[in-house]
């Protein structure tokens, strides 16, 4: 099948580079022309595990393509996915402005029947407005060419993107074109080869379902946080206690790490979202505010605990970090929890060293650019040694088992504050560490 993508970012470039995997024709487009002369040029502009080794192949193969023309993708294209930003707007809701100049492009430059694939997220009835906007573009064109709409919500994982998308636990497939989910289950159907996945439902409920899953799963991280800060005011272990309730098949061991708090592209603003939309719908969604306030303030936690410990004036004071991206496995560091942590610590007059393994541009070019004090190093060794703590905020495979003798020798202090509990069986506050984690005093 002949495809177009537009938007090449972490949806658009992971989803194209897994269709041309499985031998359809993609071309992936983007506004952004430093981007595609990057790709073009066999550079990838983000870190996501296998997906350099994935783009070149297949790019070698001629089966994927990038360019910023996107009249010329269209060309021969029977399906067009929609893969643009839907960042949180100034009033919280998200921001439709990329998903709708690409429909009016779609209106301006189509030239055959063509399928609309929404993947970005978007909320509830927005498959609507594009459809108008094209459909008032080919109006006033004089002419008259059938699409379909479509919405397909992508739950794909940064750090494991290619994973999820060639074995996505479902398919969802909104639309009420039968021709559509034909074509749609063609294209999926190498995915899920095993058994069916593939879901057909109306369009606003496919609409629905990228912002109910990630709201459930943003509520289990802010229960649990919130568990754990109760935990602390009772002298109860947060870890003990996550133990005890994940063992109940009803509620399961994911996502119930207590933490820093949970971040991203995706979480925060999808859950600011769905409040809007409830509220612009007359309906008050107190339990999905309460999720975002927890989690607001859980931010906050490991660096409250760094105050408690050295005192409100942290001038003097040096905190080796570990960890910046909002999780492992990616350099994305859209609202992570490490810019928070380290604007509190520095806004409190302490240095900060820090080592993250891919996200220190990141770190240095956008998210931390602006503050001063901070000192990247290139080695994880090199964040300890003459800091007067180590504070994990990322919970990448390298920081799992630490020497921690030679942690010991080269802090000032034996001092870990761990945001991410990670260090709890080895037992650190029995080898000379003080030790400060989630959920326990
Ligand atoms: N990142 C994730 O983990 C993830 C997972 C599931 C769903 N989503 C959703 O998918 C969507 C895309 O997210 P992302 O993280 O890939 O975004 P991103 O910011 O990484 O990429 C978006 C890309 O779209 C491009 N773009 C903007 N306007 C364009 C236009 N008119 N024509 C062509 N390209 C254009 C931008 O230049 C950018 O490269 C969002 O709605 C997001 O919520 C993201």
């Amino acid at each position: 099948m002949d495809i177009t993508i537009i938007g090449s970012g972490y949806v658009g470039l992971v989803s194209g580079t897994c269709f041309a995997e499985m031998g359809n024709k993609v071309t992936c487009v983007d506004i952004d022309p430093i981007k595609i002369e990057k790709l073009n040029k066999g550079i990838i502009p983000i870190f996501e595990p296998g997906l350099e080794t994935m783009i070149l192949k297949n790019v070698k193969n001629k089966n994927l393509f990038f360019t910023t023309d996107l009249s010329e993708a269209l060309q021969s294209s029977e399906i067009a996915f929609i893969a643009v930003g839907t960042p949180m707007g100034d009033d919280g809701s998200a921001d439709l402005k990329y998903v709708l100049s690409v429909a009016k492009s779609l209106g301006q430059l189509i030239q055959k029947k063509i399928i609309v694939v929404d993947k970005s997220t978007v909320p509830v009835g927005t498959a609507d407005k594009v459809k108008t906007t094209i459909q008032k573009e080919l109006d006033q064109r004089g002419v008259d060419i059938d699409f379909d709409m479509v919405s397909n919500p992508e739950f794909l994982k940064e750090g494991a993107a290619i994973a999820d998308f060639m074995k996505p636990d479902r398919v969802v497939v909104g639309t009420d074109s039968h021709y559509a989910i034909e074509k749609m289950k063609q294209l999926y159907n190498p995915f899920c080869m095993s058994r069916d996945l593939f879901m057909s439902m109306d369009i606003r409920s496919a609409e629905m379902t990228k912002y109910a899953a990630n709201a459930m799963l943003a509520t289990k991280i802010s229960f649990m946080n919130e568990i754990a800060n109760i935990c602390e005011k009772v002298g109860a272990d947060a870890n003990q206690v996550r133990i005890g309730i994940g063992s109940d098949q009803r509620i399961g061991y994911s996502f119930i790490y207590p933490g820093v708090g949970y971040g991203g592209s995706c979480f925060p603003k999808d859950v600011k979202a769905l409040t809007k939309i409830a509220k612009e719908n007359g309906y008050n969604a107190k339990l999905i505010t309460a999720v975002e306030e927890v989690n607001d303030e859980q931010k906050f936690v490991i660096a409250q605990k760094i105050v408690k410990h050295f005192g409100d004036d942290l001038t003097g004071f040096t905190f080796g970090v570990w960890g910046l991206s909002f999780k492992p496995g990616t350099d994305d560091m859209r609202e992570a929890p490490a810019i928070y942590v380290i604007k509190e610590l520095v806004s409190r007059g302490a240095k900060i060293k820090a080592y993250d393994p891919k996200a220190i541009n990141e770190a240095k070019e956008y998210y931390l650019k602006e503050v001063q004090n901070i000192t990247y190093v290139n080695y994880k060794d090199d964040v300890i040694k003459d800091s007067d703590a180590l504070v994990l905020l990322t919970e990448w495979k390298e920081f799992r088992s630490p020497d921690f003798e030679k942690i010991k020798e080269q802090l000032k202090q034996p001092i870990i504050f761990d945001g991410r509990n990670q260090y709890i069986s080895y037992g650190l506050e029995n080898k000379g560490f003080e030790y400060y984690r989630i959920g326990k005093i």
